[in-house]
């Protein structure tokens, strides 16, 4: 019996026979010859059928293969450098075949262009598309990636719950849920608990799914997303920014590094994700509101659809044509830090001397993919903490253990979240944040 093998270790057994396992992505060739793109989850690679080698019957047997009918092939793996696939330069010689289940024809997701709602409505198909592999590989390094660089530098994971009394994140996007009779929310955040968790263990984060009722339909807004949050004891807002940008450089080098060949099949122009490497500028909030301010008189305009850059007062938050082109100034991500209070959550530290903004600090990518990190310094004080819970006029008995933090051995404190889906979507180039996840939860759809 031939071993069985994964396309992806073809290059190990060239000139051998071997078995592997997988589905037929597409049958083409004519009269003696045909050739199938066969994907196994490892990778992509073509089997070429030549009826002489094959004998008749095995050769029909190929000619009936309809799209995405599951297959057990042997045969003998050639390296070919012209031979395309994922990784490219390797196929196989067909010698056998086993169909395991001959798909029903015709396959919904034919090879033209469909409709995002055709496509979301059959997600679960969509997703064996070339591209939504590489998506969910480069997806899967990135969060190995966080988690390596975490694990590395003294973070301990500690996970935070979901079902939680009160926001994190501002009320208004609360998914509220029925706790026995008591209401309930989904996590906007595990922020506040890693809080906690600082004082038995320094350095910690949490990482897992967050959710946000988003009532308007955006391109960089699910309902659900992930979330990884780093929190950090005796840490200011300087240090964190440091602590950001060598986390974001490793978690982008090891995409190119690991993920070059879905990237390729992406189409992704990688030159600009080389640059990012520390250091990362930054610039205030109030020299943020100059630039645009600037942009605006000027009559600047920002991709993708050369939109003009609305002007801004200060103390107001930023649009997605703001962010666009402020990130449009730089080479690599840029921090926007010291943002006004009042546009951000109540536990952020105010700026001594200058109460009305916050130690507070954004980080925005290039190439219009906004913010993909916000984080802050903590409020450290009991009583200023308590002014600002009544301030944004949450209810207060639901944060008094929050409070509590602030009375026993309080210390500066500051942390950050990075987006997942906003995170992936920038490195795979791809324009909108529903293919960074497999099963998307977008503003009216749950389905599939
Ligand atoms: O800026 P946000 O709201 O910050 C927090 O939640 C803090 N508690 C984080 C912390 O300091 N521990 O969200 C952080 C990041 C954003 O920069 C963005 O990348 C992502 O989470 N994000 C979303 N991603 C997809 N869909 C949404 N609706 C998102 N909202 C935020
Ligand atoms: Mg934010």
């Amino acid at each position: 019996m031939p071993p069985i093998i994964r396309i992806a270790d073809a290059k190990d057994y060239v000139g051998e026979t071997v078995t592997v396992r997988g589905w037929v992505k597409r049958r083409t060739g004519k009269g003696k010859l045909a050739f199938l793109r066969i994907r196994d989850g490892s990778g992509i690679f073509q089997a070429v059928a030549f009826r002489p080698n094959l004998g008749d019957e095995t050769f029909a047997k190929v000619k009936s293969l309809t799209t995405e009918s599951s297959v057990i092939l042997t045969g003998q793996i050639k390296a070919d450098e012209r031979a395309p696939g994922v990784p490219g330069g390797y196929e196989m010689d067909l010698s056998d075949i086993e169909i395991v289940q001959l798909a029903e024809a015709p396959y919904p997701i034919a090879p033209k262009e469909h409709g995002v709602e055709f496509l979301l409505d059959n997600r679960h198909l969509w997703l064996r598309a070339d591209s939504q592999w590489a998506i969910q590989r480069v997806r899967a390094t990135v969060i190995r990636a966080i988690r390596d660089w975490l694990d590395d530098h003294g973070f301990l994971l500690v996970d935070t719950p979901i079902l939680t009394p009160a926001a994190g994140e501002g009320t208004t996007t609360l998914f509220e849920i029925d706790y026995h009779g008591e209401p309930a929310y989904l996590a906007q955040t595990g922020q506040l608990y890693n809080e906690a968790n600082i004082f038995t263990f320094g350095k910690v984060y949490c990482f897992g799914p967050t959710f946000r009722a988003e009532k308007s339909k955006t391109r960089r807004h699910l309902q659900e997303f992930w979330m990884v949050e780093p929190e950090i004891a005796f840490c200011k807002l300087e240090e964190l920014l440091e602590i950001e940008e060598q986390f974001v450089s490793y978690i982008v080098q090891t995409a190119l590094e690991k993920c070059a060949d879905e990237l390729k099949l992406l189409g992704r122009d990688t030159s600009l994700l080389e640059n990012v490497q520390p250091s990362f500028p930054r610039i205030t909030y109030d020299r943020a509101v100059e630039m645009i301010n600037e942009a605006a008189a000027r009559g600047d305009t920002v991709p993708p659809h050369n939109e003009p850059v609305p002007a801004i007062e200060w103390g107001d938050d930023f649009g997605a044509p703001h962010e666009t082109y402020l990130a449009g100034q730089f080479d690599r991500p840029v921090f926007v830090t010291h943002y006004p209070s009042a546009v951000k959550a109540f536990y952020m530290e105010p700026e001594p001397g200058r109460p009305e903004v916050c130690r507070s600090a954004d980080l925005l990518a290039p190439e219009g993919y906004g913010e993909i990190i916000g984080g802050s310094e903590r409020m450290s004080d009991p009583e200023m903490l308590e002014a600002a819970i009544r301030k944004h006029k949450l209810p207060e008995d639901a944060y008094d253990w929050y409070i509590d933090l602030r009375k026993y051995g309080s210390v500066p404190h500051s942390g950050f979240g990075l987006g997942v889906e906003r995170t992936v979507a920038w490195i795979c180039g791809i324009h909108h944040l529903r293919e960074a996840i497999a099963f998307p939860r977008v503003l009216g759809r749950l389905k599939p």
